[in-house]
């Protein structure tokens, strides 16, 4: 062969391994209104960045007539490309591929793109739809798992990982991405199951189906598992390129500075009246939040599971920031079990990152009752607690109406190294509510009473007057300075600006021990 040989050689070697299982099977695919591995590489990647690795890599096993179903590339495309011109590694199973089961060669293609990410400190995005281990090839393939999982554990703090699933993924399998920061699913395309419905029904008898058990709306809902149900295969990998572009590329170095169109002295006027007369009427904290970010762009995570904490990434003034929220328009904003959980891996992968934290704070205490008790909400809600507390980047907390007990310590309080705490004139800041704390001091005394309830609104007005507002807590120094609402934002950006170059650390140690 001559030189021009070979490159045409090349070339329709390269054009068959980009067929992957061939085009009966690409047709299959897109049949079930599914894109290939490479046309969601494609979406996800800056047109014309993805440089592919291993593309000639294939299996070595010969059991099973498996020396005679060998694919150039054998079921994952791997490789880097850029994001909004930032470099990340991808990994895309195709299904197309004996159902995208993974292999030893496999998982050595993903755990070298991984090694690099590593190396090179950039992302590292895992786009799964796969029939789980292969099963020709038996504790070769859970060997290859094994692998990956221990290199998501390496990399997590390190560089960001992000799993996307588009079709099955069940088994262990489930395990890499849920070792991942964010998993996304696409809407009844994708399930994720540790055993499917034939498996559970003759272990515990119950009739379920795949979507019941593992689909996205309730992992995204009731698991926790998911971070965003994706209405279609497109809408997952918009939802990755946006997160990306609020996260650094890796733990030694900020997150991306944007020029903002959105002045950082711009007054919120609306949020004077964002709070109502009642104390205990519900108001929306996302308009709080998006009044204040810039362009009033919010970007949640976790929207659908335990709605009463609020958590996404927004900017002020350009920088990247974490918002940790309570919902005083769910469940009256109060702390449980999910929401503890939920919040404080949320302040965990900020921290990880080098994201600022910025806390909305209106919580009437954690959720009372035998459910939540024996669920282990004392467990649980230390999460949140240890996650705050564990934090060293820059911290700034908003009380905006209720701080009570247990979640006033909790949430981003200056006794957890709150940097910057600020309270609005509303703020009630005390250790219980005030009809609680009136019960408690002068319950015997009411009984004696002519009028005992009169007698004890009587304390109740005295209790809110003395207790329940920001002044005591300022008086002490816990809150830096009680703000105009309409300066909410124009303080958060002050604030930020001035924790730019902050430095806290913790003491050394192999890791500590958060109450899992
Ligand atoms: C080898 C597999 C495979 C697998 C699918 N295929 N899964 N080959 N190993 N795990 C092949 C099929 O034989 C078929 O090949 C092609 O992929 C497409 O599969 P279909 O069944 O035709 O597709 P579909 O009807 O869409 O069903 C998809 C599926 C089903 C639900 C994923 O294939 C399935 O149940 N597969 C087995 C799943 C499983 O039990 N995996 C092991 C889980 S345990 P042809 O040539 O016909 O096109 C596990 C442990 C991991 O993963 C542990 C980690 C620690």
């Amino acid at each position: 062969m001559n030189s021009k040989d070979r490159l045409e050689h090349l070339q329709k070697l390269r054009a068959e391994a980009r067929l992957g299982g061939g085009q009966v099977r690409i047709d299959k695919q897109h049949a079930k209104g599914c894109m290939t591995a490479r046309e969601r590489i494609d979406l996800l990647l800056d047109p014309g960045t993805f440089e592919e690795f291993d593309m000639f890599k294939t299996h070595r096993c010969r059991d099973f007539g498996m020396d005679k179903q060998v694919y150039p590339g054998d079921g994952v495309v791997t490789g880097h490309g850029q994001v909004d011109g930032r470099t990340v590694y991808v990994f895309a199973q195709d299904f197309t591929v004996l159902g995208g089961s993974l292999s030893e060669t496999f998982a050595e293609k993903i755990c070298k793109i991984m090694d690099l990410a590593m190396k090179n400190g950039a992302p590292v995005i895992g786009l799964n739809d796969s029939g789980g281990a292969r099963i020709q090839e038996g504790i070769e393939s859970l060997a290859g798992y094994s692998e990956i999982f221990q290199r998501n554990v390496m990399a997590s703090g390190v560089v960001p990982q992000i799993s996307a699933i588009f079709g099955p993924c069940a088994g262990g399998a489930v395990y890499s991405p849920a070792l991942t920061d964010f998993v996304i699913m696409v809407q009844k395309q994708s399930y994720m199951f540790l055993t499917g419905p034939k498996v559970v029904k003759s272990v515990t008898h119950e009739d379920v189906n795949e979507e019941t058990l593992g689909g996205a709306a309730m992992h995204a809902s009731r698991s926790g598992v998911v971070d965003y149900p994706a209405t279609s295969g497109a809408d997952a990998v918009d939802y990755i390129r946006r997160l990306l572009s609020f996260l650094p590329q890796n733990n030694m170095v900020d997150p991306p500075v944007v020029a903002s169109a959105d002045p950082g002295h711009r007054r919120t006027p609306a949020l004077n009246g964002i709070i109502p007369e009642n104390p205990n009427a519900p108001y929306d904290m996302k308009e709080v939040i998006l009044q204040t970010v810039d362009s009033h762009d919010f970007f949640e995570v976790k929207q659908n599971f335990a709605p009463n904490l609020i958590v996404g990434f927004a900017r002020y003034d350009g920088t990247s920031v974490g918002i940790v929220a309570n919902q005083p328009s769910h469940l009256s904003g109060v702390l449980d079990i999910d929401s503890s959980v939920k919040g404080a891996r949320f302040v965990r992968f900020c921290d990880c990152f080098n994201i600022p934290v910025v806390t909305f704070v209106d919580v009437p205490g954690f959720l009372p009752g035998t459910a939540q008790e024996y669920g282990g909400v004392i467990r649980n809600g230390a999460k949140i607690l240890y996650a705050f507390a564990e934090a060293t980047v820059p911290k700034v907390t908003v009380i905006t109406r209720k701080a009570y007990g247990g979640a006033y310590c909790v949430m981003s309080s200056k006794h957890l190294r709150g940097d910057i705490n600020y309270a609005w004139p509303t703020a009630e800041i005390a250790v219980m509510g005030a009809k609680g704390a009136v019960g408690v001091l002068y319950g015997r005394e009411a009984a004696k009473q002519e009028d005992p309830a009169a007698f004890l609104a009587q304390k109740e007005k005295e209790y809110q007057e003395t207790v329940a507002n920001p002044y005591v807590a300022a008086q002490r120094g816990y809150i830096d300075d009680i703000i105009d609402p309409a300066d909410t934002r124009v303080r958060i950006v002050r604030a930020l600006s001035l924790l730019r170059h902050k430095r806290d650390t913790n003491p050394m140690k192999k890791h500590g021990n958060i109450p899992l």
